[in-house]
């Protein structure tokens, strides 16, 4: 017997945003609250990647699932529904806290998965990714989340609104040219595909 999704898909949006600009502006607050760093690219060692500015030029705080309980039980809702809609892999859970992204001026990140080829660093097998735009766009130009994709080219995100895509596609943000881009990037795993 096979599970067929109702609408099969590597990459859904929300209809809606799933959250109001004031609790964008709180999850904002929260990641400015936390340590800042500046993002490391892929995972080739245990401390988690290097930095390359030809890459990516992105700061990084990471949300305690503490912190935040409400918004993690939203998230995992939404995700959850996404994946029974969409997806319709096994098991999927939150294995990463979010991590709250800020593209300045200039700042961007090139083509990549969010699953690594060689996986023995990850947590459990990163299946879906999930990036949820906390600015409004009216706030910066460029900064696009882009998805190496026939055809299938994403909606212009709205403030709050998520979107979900399988970590094996290819994508990018590319260069902010005016303003700040913030959003919420998170990884949900589950067991090994069979
Ligand atoms: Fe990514």
């Amino acid at each position: 017997m096979i599970f067929e999704p109702k609408w099969k898909s590597l990459l859904a949006n929300t209809i809606k945003p799933i959250f109001t600009p004031q609790q964008c502006q709180d999850i904002i607050n929260m990641g400015h609250k936390q340590k800042s760093e500046e993002a490391k690219v892929g995972h080739t060692d245990k401390a988690g990647g290097n930095y390359d500015t030809k890459k990516r030029i992105t700061t990084i705080s990471w949300i305690p699932f503490k912190e935040m309980p409400e918004m993690y039980h939203m998230i995992d809702r939404t995700m959850q529904q996404a994946n029974g809609n969409h997806f319709g892999y096994e098991g999927m859970t939150l294995t990463e806290p979010a991590q709250f992204t800020e593209y300045p001026k200039g700042g961007f990140y090139d083509w990549h998965m969010d699953a690594d080829v060689n996986c023995q660093f990850e947590p459990p097998v990163r299946k879906i990714s999930m990036t949820i735009l906390l600015s409004n766009p009216s706030e910066f130009e460029g900064g696009d989340l882009e998805f190496m994709t026939e055809g299938n080219k994403p909606p212009q995100l709205m403030q709050g609104q998520a979107i979900f895509f399988c970590s094996l596609l290819r994508h990018r943000v590319n260069k902010v040219k005016k303003g700040i881009r913030r959003s919420l990037v998170m990884w949900f795993g589950g067991p090994p595909f069979k």
